[in-house]
């Protein structure tokens, strides 16, 4: 019979970590008598951050005291207490390659359901005073795993633990970790995951996005989304074949072989790289019609921005430009629901690119054109977005215009801003998938207004970071690391528009991006969650750690990898 041996509890505190504020709850002490267990928490009990942590489907969080002996051993420790790993039940028995997903246990007077494995982050690091840790526990299929309270009740130490309901489809809670974590994920066993309805949602969708990835994905899809491996390693020239004017601020480059050769296919939505004589670094979204032979990107000239003016005045036909091959998983998805394309001024190019794609498979989806920007003389692609909607037998398009001019009158649907009265005033479909691509207000905006449909959003430059439970500090433009620069290769963020020498003391392209203020995602920093998992447009890297499941090709996993000569990043 297992038993309860501990039940622990303890609220968020801030903790200082490499001179940061942490703000964590994995700090858990033993509590004598009853405690009641209720549907979110046990009482007294709390998390730091709620995106990682907590909620219905991880109330409480389970380890077994023989994995406590079996890391005692293998880290050589004898000082581990309970709640060391962070949980509330320290119990014994109910071993993770034992209990089902979809187990039911009676504890006390509750009744539990076996949700989820642990989901390991850089926390459980510093709780152990470990960082490998986060990496270890799946490794090692040891992760500990998560019941949801299905009747509320009052548990205490020494109570039995009695199972009243096997989990369906035999699936352990080590085997579950390993489907999402670990190199293998075999289809038939995640189909088998999916059929376990107690399997919490997060891990669900999880799972959906690996069986649904395209075959020619590499990488983890249950982790990070997927997309083609590159066409190309690094950049390669690339000819001009056309410059053309799109709007009054906005011009077209065409591209193509050199040689006359068709180039590969991209997706509709993904961008393109290109690396200028002057060094500059910059990305555009691919606007013509993927599958054509050539690529056309369409840049918007800034005030004094120095790539759009060098792009729109320095480039001639005839001229050679360095581009990485193309990228992205802003792509358009296949499905037959309505798709929704949502831009503001030069965001229309990639939606555009989905315009194209959809004309050219002579779509019967319900496509809307949804375009905002400044008037009539700053509007990219009219005429040729009504000819590729004329094509489509279910389309429609609307027009704003924010300043119109008295002689365009009916060049627009609404004079004002596409705001999200606007947007609910349309009548959109209430489902299917939003494409929204513009200035970062927009995309907030839009992206609540159209709530309930799958929404997929691209930035026209660095990504917001993901920090977890690490304090907000005002963020500073990125800028080179403090001290004396390093002599090591060049390390360009171009997002970021920063290159910097690799400083020898830098543990990871991570700890360096940091040091630089670049906007960066990470949750373990030691190659299990792929968080971190970022565009590698050229050049080469080494692992300090291996990642535990490799990143997709052309990608890489910047808490674990150091540069090999001169890389460039897409953050
Ligand atoms: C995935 C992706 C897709 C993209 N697609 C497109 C696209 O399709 N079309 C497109 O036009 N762009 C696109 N971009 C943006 C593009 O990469 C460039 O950022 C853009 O062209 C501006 O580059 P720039 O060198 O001209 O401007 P920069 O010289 O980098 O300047 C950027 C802006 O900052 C301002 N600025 C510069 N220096 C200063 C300073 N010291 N103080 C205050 N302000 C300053 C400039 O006035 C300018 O407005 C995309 C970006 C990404 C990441
Ligand atoms: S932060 Fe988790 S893999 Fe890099």
């Amino acid at each position: 019979m297992a038993t309860l041996r501990s039940v622990n509890v303890g609220l968020p505190k801030d903790v200082l970590w490499r001179g940061r504020t942490v703000h964590t709850g994995i700090w858990k002490a033993p509590v004598d008598g009853p405690v009641m267990a209720r549907r979110l928490n046990l009482d007294g009990d709390g998390q730091g951050d709620l995106g990682g942590h907590g909620g219905e489907m991880r109330a409480v969080f389970v380890y077994q005291l023989d994995s406590y002996r079996y890391w005692q051993k293998f880290l050589g420790r004898d000082d581990f207490v309970p709640g060391q790993f962070g949980e509330n039940f320290t119990v014994d028995g109910l071993a993770d390659d034992e209990v089902r997903v979809g187990d039911r246990y009676r504890v006390g007077a509750a009744l539990f359901e076996v949700t989820q494995p642990r989901v390991t982050c850089y926390r459980v690091g510093i709780r152990m005073d470990d960082p490998r840790m986060p990496a270890l526990l799946v490794q090692h299929h040891r992760p500990g795993f998560y019941f949801r309270v299905l009747s509320e009740g009052e548990v205490r130490a020494g109570d039995d633990i009695v199972k009243v309901a096997d989990g369906p489809e035999a699936l352990t809670v080590a085997e579950v970790d390993a489907l999402l974590y670990l190199p293998g994920h075999s289809r038939e066993r995640i189909e088998q995951a999916l059929r376990i309805p107690a399997l919490s949602p997060g891990w669900q969708g999880s799972f959906r996005a690996m069986l649904d990835e395209p075959a020619s994905s590499s990488g983890n899809a249950g982790l990070v989304a997927a997309s083609p491996p590159p066409a190309w390693a690094g950049f390669r020239p690339l000819r001009v074949t056309a410059v053309e004017p799109e709007s009054s601020t906005i011009a077209s480059l065409r591209l193509a072989d050199p040689d006359g050769t068709a180039l590969p296919a991209a997706l509709p939505g993904q961008f393109l790289t290109v690396r200028l004589k002057s060094g500059l670094v910059r990305s555009y979204s691919l606007s013509g019609a993927p599958g054509g032979p050539e690529y056309r990107i369409s840049v918007k000239q800034e005030p004094h921005g120095r790539a759009s003016a060098y792009l729109h005045t320095g480039v001639r036909s005839g001229d050679l430009i360095d581009a990485a091959a193309p990228r992205g998983t802003f792509v358009l998805t296949p499905g037959d629901g309505p798709v929704l394309l949502v831009s503001a001024g030069v965001g229309a190019t990639p939606v555009l690119a989905m315009l194209h794609a959809l004309a050219d498979q002579a779509s019967t989806r319900e496509v809307w054109w949804v375009q905002a920007a400044r008037n009539g003389e700053e509007q990219p692609f009219a005429a040729e977005a009504r000819a590729l909607l004329a094509r489509l037998p279910n389309a429609h398009s609307y027009v704003c215009f924010s300043h119109p001019r008295p002689q365009e009158p009916g060049d627009y649907d609404f004079a004002g801003r596409l705001s999200a009265a606007s947007l609910h005033a349309l009548n959109l479909p209430g489902d299917g998938d939003a494409y929204v691509c513009g200035p970062a207000t927009f995309l907030t905006d839009v992206t609540a207004a159209l709530a309930g449909r799958r929404v997929h959003t691209e930035i026209f430059g660095a990504a917001p970071g993901l920090t977890p439970g690490i304090e907000a500090k005002p963020t500073r433009p990125p800028h080179p690391p403090a001290g004396e620069p390093g002599t090591g290769p060049a390390v360009s963020f171009v997002r970021s528009d920063l290159t910097v020498p690799w400083p020898r003391e830098s543990a990871s392209l991570l700890d360096l991006a940091e040091a630089c203020d670049v906007p960066v995602r990470w949750s373990c920093r030691v190659g299990v969650c792929h968080n971190c998992e970022s565009g590698l447009l050229s050049g080469e890297v080494t692992y300090t750690t291996d990642p535990v499941d490799p990143p997709a090709e052309g990608n890489v996993l910047i808490c674990s990898a150091r540069p090999e000569g001169d890389i460039v990043l897409d953050l």
